[in-house]
């Protein structure tokens, strides 16, 4: 099988190549330069506004806290910032349950103290893109109440239902069984309305009816509206489940199938969700927002704006996303593997294998890839997949081809932080209960960033923030690490700088797989240019491999660029492919140029 890419090299296709045990993907090989445009290589950065500078002192991160600390990311060599939701909220979702989607929340800041972040990111020429949560808004938005009270022209913006009546005890039920994200029902009852009304995340968080013109339209004039201040796009969340099935014929909705994945009649996979998530009429609605986006463009002129799709799908739905031959679809879905296959099949050089053959075999021609390891639904990526591999994976979003995305913080190799119960603020953990909320909690990854080893981390000067600090802030902080000769932070800089100066890395080709059992290679090569490798030793203990049983075309040696902490190997030294050994949680960047400058 062989597919041919004729627009861009990083569009990927799998060829065994050689006759190697356990490996190998191969894309065509290219011998041009394509100019990309600035999303398909860019360094994404997100902030959880909440939790990333505090500056008014109330233990609460807000917009001029991450004003002042746009440098900061400058200096990263972040490409865009993505902010979690900024709009006005009660907090139920920490933002994502939106009361007025055209202002800021208070806690954060105003409109002017928005547009000052905006006009910062520009002299540093430095984009931002906001969150886009179209598939609910809190139940205290204006749009909600009048729904509620059935005003003109709102009667149906949300998914309204009489339930039920149960045929043995007469009592009025839930209009299907379908379950919430955070535990329960997905059915609550209105008394004002007498009638349910659906919400597949929070009971504070109505589902928008998109059945509903007019709140297609209401969502597209939210995304112009914020493109008008200045944004380079949007992250959009929850995108799978943004409609439903319909009613049938009698206007009942169908029941969900018992999944079969769990006892637990309160959580979300006890029940299949086919009837809720994953629908056609999904996919088409990005398709509208893409058109909003790229007539923005043409009107306004100006960069490429970019959409973003939150998907937790399976690869033949979250491929659509990106659109066909002929419809534009989001810039980039994102790629969720490095998470949940890992999560699934265990921390192994061959999960990663399972992981990026899972997205790359399956991208459509001509599309860009992209790399996630971490965001903040997610317990922290130097938690989930060890401290040791920290750099390791910070590399590997980095070599492989297309768009990389940064939780904020996994520059630093930041930690779960350990909430107790009582400190609890995340809906998905306190909808359960003190034995089992550790399982649901989402707090762990949005404890303070940590700037300093002083007071709070230097996040805040309040008494108390928000959520408490993680307990490895003293040594593992921005300050601590920039003064370090080396850290996870110089390492994570390095990488961003050599993906920026880096031809091979942009537009190259890429080779992948397995040697010994837990060795993890890449290979990005470019003819003219110099080739990069990328080698992470994921075992526990270390081991001495041969690249050429990766590759028998490498050169016999090649020159150290960058290492990851395990290292004591020296940046610009050459070493030879058929004896490397390489320590626990070892993981380095090489060039086959035998300078140790890359192309
Ligand atoms: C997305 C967000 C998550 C939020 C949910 C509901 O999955 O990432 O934080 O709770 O949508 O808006
Ligand atoms: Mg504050």
């Amino acid at each position: 099988m062989q597919q041919i890419f004729t627009k861009l090299s990083v569009a990927l296709c799998c060829v065994v190549v050689l006759a190697q045990p356990i490996w190998a993907c191969d894309t065509t090989s290219s011998t041009t330069t394509t100019s990309m445009d600035w999303w398909q290589t860019a360094q994404f950065y997100q902030i959880y506004p909440r939790s990333f500078m505090d500056s008014d002192g109330d233990g609460i991160g807000d917009l001029n806290g991450i004003t002042s600390k746009l440098e900061y990311l400058k200096d990263l060599g972040v490409t865009a910032a993505w902010l979690s939701p900024i709009f006005t909220s009660p907090m139920v979702d920490f933002g994502y349950d939106i009361s007025d989607f055209f202002d800021i929340q208070p806690e954060y800041g105003t409109l002017d103290d928005f547009k000052a972040l905006i006009k910062r990111a520009n002299e540093l020429d430095l984009k931002i893109i906001l969150d886009f949560v179209p598939n609910h808004s809190s139940d205290e938005n204006d749009w909600f109440v009048k729904s509620v009270n059935r005003e003109k022209g709102y009667e149906d913006y949300y998914v309204w239902h009489d339930g039920k009546t149960n045929a043995e005890t007469g009592e009025r039920e839930p209009p299907s069984n379908w379950l919430q994200a955070f535990r329960g029902s997905a059915w609550e009852w209105n008394d004002v309305r007498q009638q349910y009304y659906l919400h597949q995340f929070a009971v504070q968080q109505a589902d928008l009816n998109y059945r509903n013109p007019l709140v297609v339209e209401q969502m597209k004039r939210v995304l112009r509206y914020w493109l008008d201040l200045g944004v380079a796009g949007f992250r959009c969340d929850a995108v799978p489940v943004l409609f439903e099935i319909e009613p049938d014929e009698n206007g009942q909705y169908a029941d969900e199938e018992v999944s079969g994945l769990t006892n637990d009649t309160e959580a979300r996979n006890y029940l299949k969700s086919d009837l809720i998530e994953n629908l056609p009429e999904t996919i088409d609605m990005a398709y509208q927002w893409r058109v909003v986006m790229d007539d923005y463009q043409r009107i306004h002129g100006g960069d490429t704006r970019v959409l973003l799709i939150e998907t937790y799908a399976p690869p033949a739905y979250t491929m659509q996303f990106y659109g066909n031959r002929s419809v534009a679809g989001a810039h980039l879905p994102f790629n969720f593997n490095l998470i949940t296959v890992l999560a699934s099949d265990g921390f192994s050089a061959s999960s990663i294998k399972t992981a990026v053959d899972n997205w790359l075999d399956n991208l459509p021609a001509g599309r860009t890839a992209n790399w996630v390891i971490g965001n903040h639904d997610q317990r922290r990526a130097a938690s989930r997949y060890g401290t040791a591999n920290a750099d390791a994976m910070n590399m590997l979003v980095m070599i492989l081809p297309g768009a990389s995305v940064t939780y904020q913080g996994e520059e630093l190799g930041m930690t779960d932080g350990d909430i107790s119960w009582e400190d609890t603020q995340d809906p998905a953990a306190c909808n359960s209960n003190q034995d089992i909320y550790e399982q649901f909690t989402r707090d762990p990854s949005r404890t303070p960033f940590q700037w300093t080893s002083g007071t709070n981390a230097g996040f805040s000067t309040a008494a108390k923030t928000w959520l408490p600090l993680a307990a490895d802030y003293e040594t593992v902080n921005v300050e601590t690490e920039a003064a370090a000769q080396r850290s996870h932070l110089s390492i994570y800089k390095a990488l961003v700088a050599l993906r920026k100066s880096s031809v091979t890395l942009q537009n190259g080709s890429t080779k992948y797989g397995i040697i010994s059992d837990n060795v993890f290679v890449v290979k990005r090569y470019l003819s003219g240019s110099d080739s990069i490798i990328y080698v992470a030793n994921l075992a526990s203990k270390g081991v001495t491999v041969s690249l050429l049983d990766f590759d028998t075309t490498l050169p016999t040696h090649l020159t150290l660029l960058i290492r990851s902490l395990q290292s004591a190997k020296a940046e610009g030294s050459l070493f030879e492919v058929s004896g490397l050994s390489l320590a626990a949680g070892e993981a380095l960047v090489l060039n086959s140029s035998s300078s140790s400058s890359s192309s």
